[in-house]
């Protein structure tokens, strides 16, 4: 059995990734800003097989909250094996253009506050000297695009952290993954036209959990976001700039 603690675990993909890890058996601390959906999906969780979860009501953008969080989480535990950072908003880059203050609130909700908890985080796993710290990014954080270029430098920023992190973590035995998903029909994509390169939360959350097993790596979610993303980041600047994207 393994302990995992769910950072924004009311979203669809981390539900999706906290159902595989009840059907393991796993016990999780769920941690998100909607007690009524953490009850729901608390009570869901154990049906599927989790002999103990824990619910945790907190805004991430609480900073103060967070030693508060992983004290209680390890209290709980003793020890956690797995920790999912899931949290996100998806900006609106157009209001983000006419805002400093909305940028810079999209910056903190989607980097600076899991920069926060990966600071802590980091911290303990390096004492504890196992597992598996893992971070939903975004290929959006590849490359910055005009459409949405305020959330991808926020990922960008998860990516290179990360990066960091997983280096300095790996002599103690501590693995980082970073996830990059792709197009994912969720809440926060819900008034996205879908088409053939969109996949669903159980899709990704298969990856995740196989990822967290196994690599101390950054994976595409599914696989062939890695081609896609590599062909963006190749583009030399003076055509990629002509582009619409
Ligand atoms: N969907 C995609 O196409 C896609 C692609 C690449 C990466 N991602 C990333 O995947 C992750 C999960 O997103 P999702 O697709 O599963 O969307 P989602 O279901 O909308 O989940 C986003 C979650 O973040 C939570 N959240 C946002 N701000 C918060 C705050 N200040 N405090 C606590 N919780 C907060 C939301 O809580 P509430 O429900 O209470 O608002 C929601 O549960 C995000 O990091 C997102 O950037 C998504």
């Amino acid at each position: 059995m393994k302990n995992v603690l769910i950072i924004g675990a009311t979203s669809a993909i981390a539900e999706a990734s906290a159902r595989i890890w009840a059907q393991k058996g796993y016990q999780l601390f769920l941690v998100g800003r909607n007690q009524e959906q953490l009850n729901l999906i608390r009570q869901d969780l154990l049906v599927r097989g989790s002999p103990q979860v824990k619910n945790f009501c907190v805004d991430l953008n609480n900073f103060d909250a967070h030693h508060l969080i992983l004290d209680n989480a390890f209290q709980e535990f003793g020890t956690i094996d797995i920790v999912l950072i899931a949290h996100g908003t998806l900006s609106n880059q157009a209001d983000c253009e006419s805002s400093v203050d909305l940028t810079l609130e999209e910056i903190k909700t989607n980097a600076l506050t899991s920069i926060s908890l990966l600071t802590l985080l980091g911290n303990r796993f390096e004492q504890q000297r196992f597992g598996v710290i893992a971070i939903i990014s975004s290929v959006a954080g590849d490359r910055g695009r005009q459409s949405n270029y305020v959330y991808g430098s926020a990922k960008g920023m998860l990516n290179t952290y990360t990066s960091g992190l997983r280096q300095r973590l790996y002599k103690s035995g501590v693995s980082v993954l970073t996830v990059k998903p792709g197009f994912v029909d969720t809440p926060m994509t819900a008034n996205f036209k879908k088409g053939f390169l969109w996949s669903s939360p159980s899709l990704v959350a298969k990856l995740i959990v196989s990822g967290s097993e196994k690599a101390n790596t950054e994976i595409y979610a599914p696989k062939y976001w890695w081609l896609i993303m590599f062909v963006i980041k190749i583009i030399p600047t003076n055509i990629f700039i002509k582009f619409k994207l």
